[in-house]
């Protein structure tokens, strides 16, 4: 009979002398900041969140700070990661944790997992790092390395099926040492047991991998409902005069949601009938491509400059609701990334 295999422990030792230390957020125990890197984490690189995070917490040191903010701070300093719902939830979290839970976060993974904006796979990892609690994480890195190691073959596009690979999550977990295991779990899940062409090689699950030994690992995770990428084209007016330009703050929902924007337009056909009788000038820039979870999006920028007078004024109850900023008054603002890049441009 084999050893039985010791995945967790294998685990644990590969996190301690082969893991990631020394990053900002590690070596606290400080649920607001470990929160926060969770949250920045889920869908951002390290290498990124290395720049944001030491600036986020200058300027809102802990929840209270955080609550307290307007919203449209908290999204200015959040412009240029994406996915910007995350930051409106963790401003809504940071406001239920001092209106519901008297400015201390939940002690539990099931209570942190009820927050706005937190998942039970960031419940637990949060309640692993600050509590040491035992409990199992699954975000996507994971979930690649267990199928992997377990040769799960099960179809994760199914509820049930998901919800079996949960339970073998939580059937691994060591006794002793959650911290290393789920810290270990996912920096084998970024660096090592990567989408394709995995470093098996490195790798401290190697010996007991199914899917090494099948020869297969990019097989796993098996998941048939793939995500459909679209791709759309829209318009959008940098509209200036007088040394401002004209800025709207978009929907509540959808891409961009809650941000300051430049007005967008169904078409470059649409916003040129806007445009035609316009005073003064405009031009079409050079296109821009940007790329979402859900679709390619192409941004056709028209510039146009109105000349200061007052006939010019009266043609802004025409334009999408929105206000007059000069350009810095704009790069203060939340602004999606590429918008800014543009409004960079000299
Ligand atoms: N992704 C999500 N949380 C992470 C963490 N704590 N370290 C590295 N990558 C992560």
């Amino acid at each position: 009979m084999p050893p039985p295999p010791d995945l967790a422990g294998a685990v644990v030792r590969w996190q301690r002398s082969h893991g990631r230390h020394g990053l900002p957020w590690q070596g606290t125990r400080d649920p607001y900041r470990v929160w926060l890197s969770e949250v920045m984490l889920q869908q951002t690189q390290v290498a990124v969140v290395l720049e944001y995070y030491p600036r986020f917490l200058q300027r809102f040191p802990d929840v209270q700070a955080l609550a307290e903010a307007p919203l449209d701070d908290v999204l200015a300093l959040w412009s240029g990661l994406g996915y910007y719902s995350r930051a409106r939830n963790l401003h809504r979290c940071a406001q239920a944790v001092v209106g519901q839970h008297g400015g201390r976060f939940p002690g539990t993974s099931t209570t942190l997992a009820t927050l706005p904006g937190i998942g039970r796979s960031t419940a637990a990892a949060i309640a692993a790092f600050c509590f040491g609690e035992r409990a199992a994480i699954l975000d996507g890195n994971v979930k690649r390395v267990l199928t992997r190691a377990l040769g799960f073959d099960g179809d994760l596009s199914s509820a049930s099926q998901e919800r079996a690979l949960w339970q073998q999550a939580e059937a691994l977990l060591p006794g002793e040492g959650i911290e290393a295991y789920t810290q270990g779990l996912m920096d084998l899940g970024s660096g090592v047991c990567t989408l394709r062409r995995p470093a098996c090689l490195l790798c401290p699950l190697a010996a007991q991998c199914v899917a090494h030994a099948q020869g297969t690992p990019e097989r796993y995770p098996v998941k048939t409902k793939k995500l459909r990428r679209g791709a759309r084209t829209h318009a959008l007016l940098w509209l200036e005069q007088g040394g401002r330009l004209w800025l709207v703050q978009r929907p509540g929902t959808g891409v961009w949601a809650g941000l300051w924007s430049l007005p967008e337009f169904d078409s470059r056909e649409t916003l040129q009938a806007l445009a035609a009788g316009w005073p003064g000038q405009g031009a079409w820039l050079p296109d821009i491509a940007h790329t979402l979870t859900h679709f390619d999006w192409t941004l056709q920028p028209l510039q146009w400059v109105w000349p200061d007078t007052p006939d010019a004024a009266a043609l802004a109850p025409a334009l999408p609701p929105g206000r007059w900023c000069t350009r810095t008054e704009a790069l203060a603002l939340g602004l999606p990334a590429p918008v800014r890049k543009l409004l960079e441009r000299d």
